[in-house]
């Protein structure tokens, strides 16, 4: 090992070291805060997460918790060795009082989980939460719930959800108490109200077999949205979905920031997905990218791990492709960190966030941005609401600049994004399962 990665090791620890110390409750695991008898399950089974995976599909064609639970139970029978107590579950399905007492436990059930991830219906009740963040030194993106919209109609309400969002936050924003940690860097000021948006809900013609069908109808109301960003001084950022959107997405993002109009505003962002296998040239395309047209204040690149590894994975064997995904965990880790070194390398084009839950990996963030001489303030670390809350407080206590990603809406909008939440976090080497059953932290922070 070169002497660089030696201290670079060294340093990971000693950050890794700090910040465990630093969570607020020592010995309470992220893990058992969820609903950890959902988890267990799913993390034994294959074929239990596979249903979950297929439920997601009819989830948008659910109008109410009923519906939900009804189509849940049919897609649990399609597993054939279920758990022991599901299969008690099942069996009490088959009386009258027994499903209604079924369908009431799997909507409570859901309405448990959903409410540690969820901040609230609307942007109005999850205001609260918003300021609270703040005050206690964390910033906050919100999501809008409700993704792959399939009307016209869905995707006008989606925009118009996310104007009104945008105003509702910077109306509310402007009265927080000043924290410098978080509104300044030195690319300049950083806006207080920031959301995240999905291209998937901002139109229904997103499909890659004609991606530019889907990234000029997305155009035509990301643009309004865009100019009202840049009235109320907001951040928005484009968040990235499953592959087969990716190069619209792109396309669209790239395109619309480079328009004379957005040369100077709104602050905005796009996401890195170090899952995939060519996530290193998407990044040296989005470099050349900002090279060739700067902007004031620079786009903000979010490298996240990904979230829909299983999806991606399913589709690819579906059609017999090669996979995109990497499907080794180390693999993937490795990954994220070379195209960390590369963001941090890069501040001079583009504005660094790393959003993650694995306290190696924002540990390694934390190293090699001091190691290449750039300010803490130059870097931003996210996490998602319910995920990562302790790591949060975490950083926030320890002085740095740390996002909070907030969801917002209602339970049938979120059962997407509550099952992906399942998902990766019932995956057996996610790191918050890992933590969960006790590894110790030097292995935690080891080196992928
Ligand atoms: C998702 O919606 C957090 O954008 C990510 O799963």
């Amino acid at each position: 090992m070169s002497t660089v990665q030696d201290s670079t090791e060294q340093e990971v620890r000693r950050i890794g070291a700090e910040l465990a110390d630093a969570f607020p409750s020592a010995g309470h695991s992220p893990m058992r805060a969820l609903d950890s008898r959902a988890m267990e399950l799913a993390a034994r089974d294959r074929e239990l997460k596979a249903a979950l995976f297929r439920f997601v599909d009819v989830v948008p064609a659910c109008r109410s918790l009923d519906d939900l639970a009804r189509h849940l139970t049919g897609f649990l029978e399609e597993v054939p060795e279920t758990p022991p107590s599901l299969a008690a579950a099942m069996r009490i399905a088959h009386t009258r009082p027994g499903r209604a007492a079924l369908g009431a436990a799997a909507a409570g059930g859901v309405k448990h989980m959903a409410h540690r991830f969820i901040v609230g219906e609307s942007p109005a009740a999850a205001l609260e939460v918003l300021r609270g963040l703040w005050k206690r030194g964390v910033a906050s993106t919100v999501d809008l719930l409700g993704e792959a919209t399939v009307t016209e109609a869905e995707a006008d309400n989606y925009a118009r959800r996310c104007t009104e969002a945008l105003e509702e936050i910077a109306r509310e924003a402007a009265r927080w108490p000043e924290r410098p940690v978080l509104e300044r860097d030195s690319a300049g000021r950083l806006p207080r109200a920031n959301v995240s948006v999905k291209v998937s809900a901002l139109t229904p013609l997103l499909r890659p077999d004609a991606p530019e069908r889907g990234r000029d109808d997305a155009a035509c109301r990301l643009r309004p949205l865009l100019r009202r960003a840049r009235e109320l001084d907001a951040h928005i950022h484009i968040d990235m979905e499953s592959l087969d959107s990716r190069e619209a997405v792109l396309e669209l993002v790239l395109g619309l920031l480079r328009e004379d109009e957005f040369r100077e505003g709104p602050s905005a962002g796009l996401v890195l997905q170090a899952y995939l296998r060519d996530s290193p040239e998407q990044l040296t395309t989005i470099l050349e990218w900002a090279r060739s047209c700067p902007r004031t204040p620079p786009v903000q690149i979010r490298l996240v791990k990904g979230a829909y590894w299983d999806h991606e994975l399913v589709e690819a064997r579906q059609h017999g492709w090669p996979t995109p995904v990497f499907e080794v965990k180390a693999d993937c880790d490795r990954n994220f960190e070379a195209l960390t070194r590369r963001l941090v390398h890069a501040r001079e084009l583009v504005r660094v966030a790393i959003g993650s839950h694995n306290l190696r990996s924002v540990a390694h963030a934390i190293a090699v941005s001091r190691q290449a001489g750039g300010s803490d303030q130059d870097l931003e670390l996210q996490v998602l609401r319910g995920l990562g809350d302790e790591l949060q407080d975490a950083l926030a206590a320890s002085g740095l600049r740390v996002r909070t990603y907030c969801p917002v809406g209602d339970l049938v909008a979120g059962m997407a994004y509550l099952v992906r939440r399942l998902l990766e976090n019932t995956s057996n080497d996610s790191f918050l399962h890992e933590q969960a059953t006790g590894t110790p932290l030097e292995e935690l922070l080891a080196a992928p």
